[in-house]
Order: C-alpha cells, then structure tokens, then sequence
C-alpha cells in the first residue's frame, strides 16, 4: 500500500463500510466525531467474524488445536500493540477492557501499594474524568493529595505552573497526551524531564494521539500508558496498559481470579508471569486480535503520513472557524502549535451547542456536543457544554466545507429564532 498524504482520505475512505450510508433524504453522512470513537475498516470487521466463525476457543488452555489458534493469535495482538509503541517487550502490555481500566489498574496496583498520606498525583485541568477520578478515588484510600497544572490563556498547558507544582512528594504526573477539548499536544518529552527530576513517574493518555501520530514509549521516557482500542479503528471492549517491565514486575495484582494465577492454595495463591498476573478471566480475545488489525492498519498507512494529511484538514477547518462571527475556539490554533490535535471544539455567543449539534444531525452531520468528559475544564471557561467536530486520516476538504456551511446555516437559524 503506497500513501500520498493528499489523497489519503479518497484511498482509505473505501475500507470504511460505514461511508457509504447515506442520511435519511440521501445525502452522505458526515461523521465528524472520530475523537469519541473511530470508524472501522472492513479488515477489522473481518478479523472479528474470522476470529468468531473460525478460531473461536478460550486462551491459554491448549488442550485442542483450536485454543492454540486463537493464543496465537490473541498474543499476536499483543506483540503488534508493543510493535506499534516501540515497546521493550511484549510482556509490557497488559489487555484492558479499556483506557479508564488502565488507568484504574495503576491507580489501584501502583497506587495503594505506593503511596502514603501527604504524597502527591499531579493532574492537570484539561484531563478527561478518566484521569481524574480514579486519583480521585486513591486519594480517599490512601490519603495522598491531587493536584493539577493549570493552562495557559491560548489553552496550551501551563509549562511555568507544571514546574512549580512538581516537588519531592509529587509520586506521580499524569496527564494527556493530547487533550479531547483543547486538542493541544503536550510535549511529553520535556514533561518527563522535569517530572523525573523530581522523582516523578508519569502515566500518558494517550487516547486522542495513538491513531494520530507515532508514538515510541521509550524515546518519551515515560513509565506508563493508556490507550483504547475503539480510539483507532479497533472493536469496543478492549484498551491496554504498557508499563515498563520493572514496574509492572513490582506491583501487586489488580483484579483476582482465573487466568491471573499460577498456584492457588485455600489459604493463599501466587501469581501467572507477566502480563497474565494482570489480566484475570477470560479477556477480551476477538476484540483484542480485531485490535491488532486495527493497529496494523494505521501502521500500513503510516503514522506520519496521517498526521500531515490531518495537519492540512486541522488548518482548513480553524480557517473556516475563524471566518464566522462570534464563535471561539478552545485550544491553540495549528500556527501557535504544528502538533496540535486533528479536531476544534467551540462555543457560539448566545447559541447552545446542542442546539447546533442537532440542527447539524437533521442535515446528516455528526458532532459532539456536551462536556466531552472533561467538566472542570469547562468550569474554567465557564461553560456548561461546547460543541466538537474532530477528524481522521478519512475526512475530506469537502466534508469540512459542507460542515462550515451548515454550521453558518444553523446559526443564522438559531440566531433568528430565538
Ligand atoms: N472521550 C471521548 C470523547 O472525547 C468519549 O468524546
């Protein structure tokens, strides 16, 4: 497969079965919430039914030939996913129902065997409720304090506060790699730096850039990541965790029962090797292999090229963004930052963002509008909701074009009938 990062979109957009449905008076649907959950290629929806029509079997009990099938092809799934991160060792991903279970997971593992009262987790204000409340939660147990970094007035994250929040009783950062709302990219490399500095580790959601842009664990220097598979272009149901080897070899188990063992006692029982001490019953299997597929997609495309292609959407849409009249724009702008995130999310003066987001669905255009997860962010800006359009290496010019249009329509309406 040969890529011209112009054409992207025309040459990936025939794998996605969902773009060829159309709205219900016929017009194409334009789906412009990839940052709440991808669309996905006809490979993975194959992988599924093959898994399911042909492999199916439990895992790791290769009493026949079928339950050898589908280990392979399970742990398969697994080296791709550390391929895909650069990853040390494959033995460093753990299978996830999802990104907030990974971050669960540390959160209760790391977290209550680590920390004591007075320890710190420093968050920041644009995190997700999936970085939130889990810290949230461990706070209660153990008694350790959360605190955030603050943003900066262009929505970029507040590098001067990050430094002076990060001190000897910060145990660990955990932060976005590139944030939902603002779309900002944090830039991670230098983060763990400081963090690290001070004896910090860092966890990375990495939720809204791992179908974005490439993404190599050891060059960040980070300690942990979250990333869901329904993100980039795999099934629902499955996310992982890649922690470094020695970390994930200290901690305890997080859930308990079978798969996640290696002896049980009536009084007491020891653990599977790595990852399997942290992946009790039986998990996600086809899920897991469709988000293999999924994987191995993005990196056929290639990373780099996605994310020039979405570079140019990102620019074309804040253009058409700027042109309208009382609207802002959360997050830097692609000048003040190349890396930023393929989507924009907004705020109209005296219109509310549900309103826009349904008249946009009756003309067969698909947005987000709420608080995308992320209340205390909107608190900032006080806001109670923003409306959202994000992108993929699959959107269009076109599809940017019609969605400005529609979106000037919509607020002619609403701003003569209300
Ligand atoms: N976290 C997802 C979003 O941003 C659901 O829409």
């Amino acid at each position: 497969m040969t890529f011209i990062s112009q054409n992207l979109a025309e040459q990936t957009r025939k794998d996605f079965p969902l773009f060829s449905n159309q709205c219900s008076d016929n017009q194409p649907l334009i789906y412009l919430d990839h940052a709440a959950t991808s669309q996905k290629p006809q490979q993975v929806i194959d992988a599924l039914a093959h898994y399911y029509s042909k492999n199916n079997a439990n895992v790791h009990r290769g009493a026949h030939q079928l339950s050898a099938r589908a280990t392979e092809a399970f742990e398969g799934a697994r080296e791709i996913t550390a391929n895909f991160l650069n990853a040390s060792s494959s033995k460093e991903i753990v299978f996830t129902r999802n990104a907030s279970e990974a971050i669960n997971l540390v959160a209760h593992s790391w977290g209550d065997s680590q920390l004591e009262p007075g320890d710190e987790i420093l968050l920041t204000l644009m995190e997700h409720h999936s970085n939130i409340v889990p810290w949230q939660l461990l706070a209660k147990r153990t008694g350790c304090l959360v605190r955030y970094v603050g943003i900066t007035e262009n929505g970029k994250l507040d590098l001067d506060d990050l430094q002076v929040k990060l001190n000897k009783r910060t145990r660990l950062l955990s932060l976005v790699h590139v944030s939902n709302t603002l779309g900002c990219c944090n830039p991670i490399k230098e983060i763990t730096n400081l963090a690290h500095n001070v004896g910090a580790l860092v966890l990375l959601d990495a939720c809204q850039s791992l179908a974005h842009q490439s993404i190599d664990v050891n060059d960040l220097s980070i300690d942990f990541l979250a990333g869901s598979s329904h993100k980039l272009c795999g099934p629902t149901g499955v996310g992982f965790l890649w922690a470094k080897e020695a970390l994930l070899d200290a901690m305890p188990p997080f859930l308990g029962g079978g798969e996640m063992i290696q002896e049980v006692f009536l009084d007491h029982s020891t653990w599977a090797d790595l990852p399997h001490k942290f992946e009790a019953g039986t998990p996600a299997i086809g899920e897991a292999i469709g988000m293999g597929v999924a994987l191995r997609y993005l990196q056929e495309i290639g990373l780099d090229k996605i994310h020039a292609w979405e570079k140019k959407l990102t620019q074309h849409l804040f253009q058409g963004l700027e042109e309208i009249n009382g609207i802002k724009v959360f997050g830097p702008s692609p000048q003040e930052q190349k890396k930023r995130g393929a989507l924009a999310t907004f705020i109209i003066k005296d219109i509310h963002a549900n309103d826009i987001s349904a008249l946009l669905d009756s003309n067969g255009i698909c947005i987000r509008s709420g608080h995308h997860c992320c209340q205390p962010l909107h608190r900032h800006y006080n806001v109670n909701s923003s409306a959202r359009a994000s992108l993929s290496f699959t959107s269009t010019i076109s599809e940017i074009n019609q969605f400005l249009e529609e979106l000037k329509s919509a607020i002619d309406f609403l701003k003569k009938n209300s």
